[in-house]
């Protein structure tokens, strides 16, 4: 084509020159620039740089093969012709391989040369403009690669899944140059399809938007798991809804796993341009995309909802340890306190029935006037509160096994109040008993429970000794037998509560309580498989709850296990 620049590079000989530039060049309209040698030659390829060189093989300073091996490893990429003498082909077939065009054997005809540079030079523009082409793809394809790496990126550094659909949808309807898109997900219990987040949809439009899956073309990428693409020509249009056409669309499934959890969808209403295969790819990214954002959000609000669940399971077993523990504490205590009381009460025992049996003895032989009857009285007395001190010590020490029989638990609270009332007769403390008449008898010790129902009426009288009430309550719960003391006594402070089933814990003055009755309840109620509870407030009153199991009792009298 003329106008493009030709570069000669050819020997000294005048009339090669000659022929080269005024029958070939000028007249055809190509401008040409002349050197005389090929290291020159080399210089102007690169300063110039030229459409085309033709050059002779054997060029002074610089041969024509040298020329094009430099230049390949400049990386310039000029087309070559070479001027070849005949009988020098093989060095044509080695111009080949180093990229040369075309070869003309001297002497040529003018019509052989022309053919050569125009053949070479229609290559070099077809490469051109393929090159140009290509360049555009590349560079749009750099731009769509871009904006799928800076989605994805913000699919794993964004938590907010509100955020990251919208910049999903931002993103489809970019790549894809429609003007508007959306993604819809299925919400199994309608079986419809919901707005999850749009771009460009009429704000007024999106908020109701709803579609079935049975009737419409996103449906059916739902129920398929295949992308749609589809446009129109002229006045047609598609229905995507309702009041809601287009002229092309494409839509593309939301796949996790086997499911299809929703639709990313691009439309362009005005616009009649069709949507590619390649909108459909990139479409297809986004919604992997999407769908990773989706089910992440699941699995972090799943794992959320999981180790709360965990942290209230650890508190509530951490609860139940400590109250075991407690528990545990407990009857260590009781255990080795125990072993040491068995010990001492067995000394005392003796030499305590030794004194108390001479001061008896004393005592009848005196007659009614004698001084030393008093002394010897309050002798009998202190020695009888010790045996009982003693007895209370080893019926707590030796765990002694329940002798348990069939007892109505009633008629055993009712003697033992009278028991306690003979004991402390004086008080004005008012008996309101609220007894289960149905109350079914159970298997247990008598004396033991006795001894347990008069520590612990015993203990509410004594802390009402200004009077007060005294409420007894039998009833079944469940499998549970329970007997339960309410007082309006002062109460017992917190701090104290957890000490009062400890032996020989007491705040009674020295000489009034040893601390031992709870202690001993606590020990033979332990026995009978039952437990007691407490519960108090300051200034109100105190309530003992003795519970009782009912299952092994009926009929499996002489027995407890
Ligand atoms: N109903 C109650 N109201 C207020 N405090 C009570 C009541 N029952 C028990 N307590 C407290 O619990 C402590 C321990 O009672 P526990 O029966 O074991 O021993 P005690 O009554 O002091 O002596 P003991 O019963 O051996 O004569 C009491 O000293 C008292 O402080
Ligand atoms: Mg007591």
């Amino acid at each position: 084509m003329a106008g493009e620049k030709v570069l000669v590079i050819i020997d000294d000989k005048e009339d090669a020159v000659q022929l080269m530039t005024e029958s070939v060049l000028r007249p055809h309209g190509y401008s040409y620039i002349v050197a005389n040698n090929g290291e020159e030659g080399f210089r102007l390829a690169l300063e110039k740089e030229p459409d085309l060189i033709i050059t002779d093989l054997r060029t002074p300073k610089m041969s024509g093969l040298e020329i094009l091996e430099t230049l390949q490893a400049e990386g310039r990429d000029i087309p070559v012709i070479l001027m070849t003498l005949h009988g020098s082909e093989e060095t044509a077939v080695q111009a080949f391989r180093l990229g040369a065009k075309d070869y003309v054997i001297k002497p040529f005809k003018v019509e052989e040369m022309l053919e050569a540079i125009d053949r070479v030079l229609a290559e070099k523009r077809r490469m051109s403009k393929g090159m140009r082409d290509v360049d555009q793809q590349l560079a749009r394809r750099v731009k769509e690669l871009n904006i799928l790496y800076g989605v994805g990126k913000s699919v794993t550094s964004l938590l907010d899944l509100e955020k990251v659909l919208n910049r999903i949808v931002e993103a489809a309807v970019f790549v894809t140059g429609a003007e508007e898109g959306s993604l819809l997900l299925v919400d199994k219990d309608t079986r419809e399809l919901y707005l999850r987040a749009a771009r460009n949809l009429g704000e007024k439009f999106a908020r109701g938007f709803r579609l079935k899956v049975e009737h419409s073309i996103a449906g059916q990428v739902v129920k398929t798991g295949q992308p749609i693409l589809q446009s129109t020509q002229d006045e047609e249009t598609l229905k995507v809804k309702t009041g809601y056409l287009v002229k092309s669309l494409v839509n593309v499934p939301l796949k996790a796993k086997d499911e299809v959890i929703g639709v990313l969808a691009v439309n362009n209403k005005i616009s009649s341009m069709p949507f590619t295969d390649n909108d459909v790819h990139l479409l297809s990214a986004l919604a992997d995309y999407a769908t990773i954002a989706i089910v992440n959000a699941q699995l972090y609000e799943e794992t959320k909802r999981w180790s709360e669940e965990l942290e209230h399971k650890v508190e509530e077993r951490t609860r139940e340890l400590r109250a075991t523990q407690e528990q545990l504490l407990q009857s260590e205590k009781l255990a080795s306190i125990g072993q040491l009381a068995a010990g001492v009460a067995h000394e005392i025992n003796n030499p305590m029935g030794v004194i108390l049996g001479f001061a008896q003895g004393i005592l009848k032989t005196l007659p009614e006037d004698n001084p030393l009857r008093k002394p010897l009285t309050t002798m009998e007395k202190e020695s009888l509160r010790c045996k009982r001190i003693v007895q209370n010590l080893l019926d707590f020490a030796r765990h002694s096994e329940p002798t348990p029989h069939l007892i109505n638990i009633n008629e055993l609270i009712d003697t033992s109040c009278e028991l306690v009332e003979h004991q402390i007769s004086l008080q004005n403390v008012k008996l309101v008993k609220a007894y289960d008449p149905a109350l079914p008898s159970i298997m247990a010790d008598p004396s033991q429970l006795q001894q347990v129902f008069i520590n612990i009426m015993l203990n509410a009288y004594q802390a009402m000794p200004d009077g007060g009430t005294l409420h007894i309550t039998t009833r079944t719960v469940g499998s549970e037998l329970q007997v339960i003391f309410t007082d309006t006594g002062p109460g017992i402070p917190p701090e104290n509560v957890q000490n009062i089933f400890d032996p020989f814990f007491t705040t009674k003055e020295v000489g009034e309580g040893t601390g031992l009755g709870l202690s001993v309840s606590y020990g033979i109620v332990k026995a009978h498989g039952g437990d007691i509870e407490v519960e108090s407030q300051v200034g109100k009153g105190t309530t003992f709850a003795i519970k009782l199991p009912l299952d092994k009792s009926e009929g499996d009298e002489g027995k407890i296990d």
